[in-house]
């Protein structure tokens, strides 16, 4: 397990992803009865983007960095910039929030987030990051296993998978584990982050998640720039299942933007399954 996500954080994905997985909170946090959240690949829940990994890739300044400067965001990015203003006040941005920080912030007395990590290190340091917060729980843990076991047989929950992709397993494991979790609570509704690198690939995927984990899917893609080079990551998707059906017109802005204005000869999508 190469993979460390302060390389990446407050990068253009980031940005898809968090404004996304807020506007759903936003929704899910609205509706009467507890909300069960579970996060598989958590990551140590706070970047320092001053780090000696944040300034070696510069993807944070091509993300975060301009996305706050922007004049021209469309307002289903406030909640994620509000986030990131709230910790790090005026100016440019030094800290920014990974998945459990903006759960944890989002969820409501009586809601409950388990959030799973894999590396020792990083789990260290998201229990600490963690420490004291109502209804969170870490684990040092594999998080496709552990979100089988852990998803409540009832009442409402989220399943979030952001797996690194470094292992070529991680979209058959993401397939499993959405189908183990369907089984176990038919409610539960999930998000999921990819890369976008060939469209054979992540057709495949999500072939295979229909066979697996039938339900209304939601599929967004940002396409940073034309997918010719299927080495490279070339934008990014998110797959909701079961959600909101108002979130297609989230996606739209957040994906429109992001792959517009930080990307360069790309597009978004959004379209249902
Ligand atoms: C993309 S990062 C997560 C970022 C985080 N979700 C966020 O949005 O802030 C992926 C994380 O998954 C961890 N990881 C890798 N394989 C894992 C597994 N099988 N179970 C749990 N965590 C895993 C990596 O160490 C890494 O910290």
């Amino acid at each position: 397990m190469n993979y460390r996500h302060a390389f990446h954080a407050g990068n253009f994905a980031d940005l898809v992803k968090h404004a996304a997985l807020l506007q759903l909170l936003a929704r899910l946090t609205r509706e009467p009865g507890p909300l069960s959240v579970i996060d598989t690949h958590a990551g140590r829940g706070l970047y320092d983007l001053a780090g000696p990994e944040a300034v070696k890739s510069g993807e944070a300044q091509a993300g975060i960095v301009r996305l706050m400067a922007a004049k021209d965001a469309p307002p289903e990015f406030a909640p994620l910039t509000a986030a990131v203003r709230k910790l790090n006040g005026a100016g440019l941005p030094r800290r920014y929030p990974g998945s459990p920080w903006l759960i944890a912030e989002a969820l409501r007395p009586g809601d409950s987030y388990l959030a799973c990590e894999l590396r020792p290190d990083e789990h260290a340091a998201l229990q600490e990051r963690m420490r004291g917060k109502r209804g969170v729980r870490t684990l040092l843990a594999d998080g496709y296993e552990a979100a089988v076991a852990q998803t409540p047989a009832s009442g409402r929950a989220l399943v979030l998978i952001d797996p690194p992709f470094e292992r070529a397993d991680d979209y058959a494991r993401t397939v499993e584990t959405l189908a183990g979790v369907r089984r176990r609570n038919r409610q539960a509704m999930a998000l999921v982050w990819l890369p976008l690198k060939d469209l054979e690939t992540f057709d495949g995927f999500l072939r295979d998640l229909e066979d697996a984990a039938p339900g209304p899917l939601r599929v967004a893609e940002t396409r940073m720039r034309p997918l010719t080079d299927p080495l490279k990551m070339n934008g990014c998707a998110l797959v909701l299942l079961d959600a909101p059906g108002d979130m297609a017109g989230v996606l739209e802005a957040i994906c429109g933007w992001t792959a517009g204005t930080l990307g360069s000869g790309g597009g978004a999508q959004v379209y249902g399954l």
